[in-house]
This record gives structure tokens, C-alpha cells and sequence, in this order.
């Protein structure tokens, strides 16, 4: 299947294919990243409260001049701020400095405490979290126009849906070839679910991008392996991807999306047969496995 530009959300909305991811983009950097990649072309940006840069990815969709109304926006709701979703809802708003977000994650099933280090927190169910986000989904929806989830394995989706008056949007999770989640594709797009891929790259000093399928591709269709490993990501139907990059040329080069065929894409995420990794392991949450079998 050809390389979408836009993926369809189950509230109707259309969500571009290919965002800027931030994790790890801090702040210094992040507010220029997020300007420069709005100016030339992207419109579609990604954060959360935990990744400590909302404020600069504010001020980026501010100096960029571009209409809020072109930009689809996603935050993340913090572990730590699972039992106060409302407060949480204003402070992403005022630092993005945006009267509304295109989407809002529950960043991971796993409430965790204030301190610091924060820990896990079993005095509160995530289920609840899920429960204040539908109400102000629905008391709210000039603020909120989608909710959805992020880090959520089959078992713990199977758990949401069972009490969930409003579907998830979106299960925002770490996708690439060495970490196919194939089973959460697939359970999602049984349920309308899109699945964005975050850490498409492999995240930092990844070693897909000196990986010989993926170079082998890259040499075949003249392009860089990571224009290959987003491409792998934007050619599955129901999914949006998000590489993250601070460098200008990167940023550019991110968006060049080729057409993989079926036996390529099977070639590239075979990749994990042999070389399994996350770049983002759910135990740092203290909440184990999440779910997921690769991590039981
Ligand atoms: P930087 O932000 O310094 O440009 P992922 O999207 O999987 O999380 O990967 C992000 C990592 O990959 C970052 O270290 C980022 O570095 C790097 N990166 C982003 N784009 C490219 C690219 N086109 N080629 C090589 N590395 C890249």
C-alpha cells in the first residue's frame, strides 16, 4: 500500500502521517526545531508534559508564524499528574500557549508519584485517568478535539475498552523494526485505533540506521536509512509516525517518504527476529511489564 499523507482519526479528523517527534529534544533546541520544521513543511508536532519542553515547543508554533488551525498538536498527560487530569489539562495549554490540543495522551497506564525520583503509584487505578479524560473530552470539546493513549500493550487496551465510553484515538507506542508491535497494530486497527510510531529511528545512536537491510534499501531507492525507516512507518495503513530531530538537515530530509513494497516492509521488520530492542523499556515506570510480551 502506498505511503499515506494523512491518517484518518475516529473522530473524523485528519491527522498528517508525519510529525516531529520531541522526546529528548531539550529545551535550547527544541523551540528551533519546531519553528524550522513548521516552516518548511511539517504540520503535525508532538510532546508531553514529561518531556519538560512544552513551553519551548509553544514558543516555536508561535515564531513560526504558521496558523494554529494548519498544525495538528499532541501532549501527553504526565504519570504524576494522573489524579489531577483538569490542572494538568490547563498547565499543557498555558506553556504550549494554545486555547486547545488536536489530541491528548495518557502518556503511559502507570500513575506514578510527585516525588522525585517519582515512583510507582498504587493508591490511584489509570482507569480513573481514563475516566477524567472522557469528561473533559466531553465537558470541553472546544479544548480537546481527541483523546487518546500512549504505552498501551493489547492486555491493558483489552482492559480499557471494557469500561471506556469513548474509544481511544490514537495508541501512541515505540515502533520500528526491531520493535515491531505487530499484535497492538493489529488489535488496533480492529477497533479504529490509530497507532503512531514513536522512536522510529530507534531513538539515539540507533543501530537500524547502519543495519544491512535498511542500508541495502536505502542504497536501492537513493535515499538515507532514515528516510527508509520512517517511510516503513508511513506505508502501514492506520499509523502515523514521528521521528524526532533537532538538526535542520534531518528535519528536511525526514519527510522524504518512498513507497516500500509488501516484501520489504516484511524484510525490514523481520529485522527484530534477530535484533529486539526498546528504546524506552515500560519498567522505568515501576509498573513491570505493562502488558507486553516482550517485556514479561
Ligand atoms: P538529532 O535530534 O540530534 O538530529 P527517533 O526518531 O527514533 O527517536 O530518533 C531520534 C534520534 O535519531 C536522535 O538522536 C536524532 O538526532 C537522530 N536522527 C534524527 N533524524 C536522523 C537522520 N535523518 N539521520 C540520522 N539520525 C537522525
Amino acid at each position: 500500500m502506498p505511503a499515506s499523507k494523512t491518517v484518518k482519526l475516529n473522530t473524523g479528523a485528519e491527522m498528517p502521517t508525519v510529525g516531529l517527534g520531541t522526546w529528548k529534544s531539550a529545551p535550547g533546541a527544541v523551540e528551533h526545531a519546531v519553528e524550522f520544521a513548521l516552516r518548511n513543511g511539517y504540520k503535525h508536532i508532538d510532546t508531553a508534559a514529561a518531556y519538560k519542553n512544552e513551553k519551548e515547543v509553544g514558543a516555536g508554533i508561535a515564531a513560526s508564524q504558521v496558523p494554529r488551525g494548519s498544525i495538528f498538536l499532541t501532549t501527553k498527560l504526565d504519570n504524576p499528574d494522573q489524579k489531577e487530569a483538569s490542572e494538568a489539562l490547563e498547565s499543557s495549554l498555558k506553556n504550549l500557549g494554545t486555547d486547545y490540543l488536536d489530541l491528548w495522551l495518557m502518556h503511559w497506564p502507570a500513575p506514578m508519584t510527585k516525588d522525585e525520583p517519582a515512583v510507582a503509584d498504587p493508591s490511584h487505578d489509570w482507569l480513573d485517568t481514563w475516566k477524567s479524560m472522557e469528561a473533559l473530552y466531553k465537558k470541553y470539546p472546544e479544548k480537546l478535539k481527541a483523546i487518546g493513549v500512549s504505552n498501551f500493550s493489547v492486555e491493558f487496551l483489552e482492559r480499557l475498552l471494557a469500561v471506556a465510553e469513548v474509544v481511544p484515538a490514537v495508541n501512541q507506542i515505540e515502533m520500528h523494526p526491531s520493535c515491531p508491535s505487530q499484535d497492538v497494530l493489529d488489535f488496533c486497527r480492529g477497533k479504529g485505533i490509530v497507532v503512531t510510531a514513536y522512536s522510529p529511528l530507534g531513538s539515539d545512536n540507533s543501530p537500524l540506521l547502519t543495519n544491512e537491510v535498511v542500508t541495502k534499501l536505502a542504497e536501492k531507492y537513493d535515499v538515507t536509512p532514515a528516510n527508509i525507516l520512517v517511510s516503513l512507518q508511513a506505508n502501514k495503513s492506520g499509523v502515523s509516525v514521528l521521528p524526532k530531530s533537532v538538526t535542520n538537515t534531518r528535519i528536511l530530509s525526514n519527510t522524504v517518504i518512498i513507497d516500500l513494497t509488501e516484501e520489504e516492509m516484511k524484510e525490514l521488520d523481520a529485522i527484530d527476529k534477530t535484533h529486539h530492542f526498546r528504546a524506552c523499556h515500560p519498567s522505568w515506570t515501576g509498573w513491570g511489564s505493562l502488558g507486553f510480551p516482550d517485556c514479561k
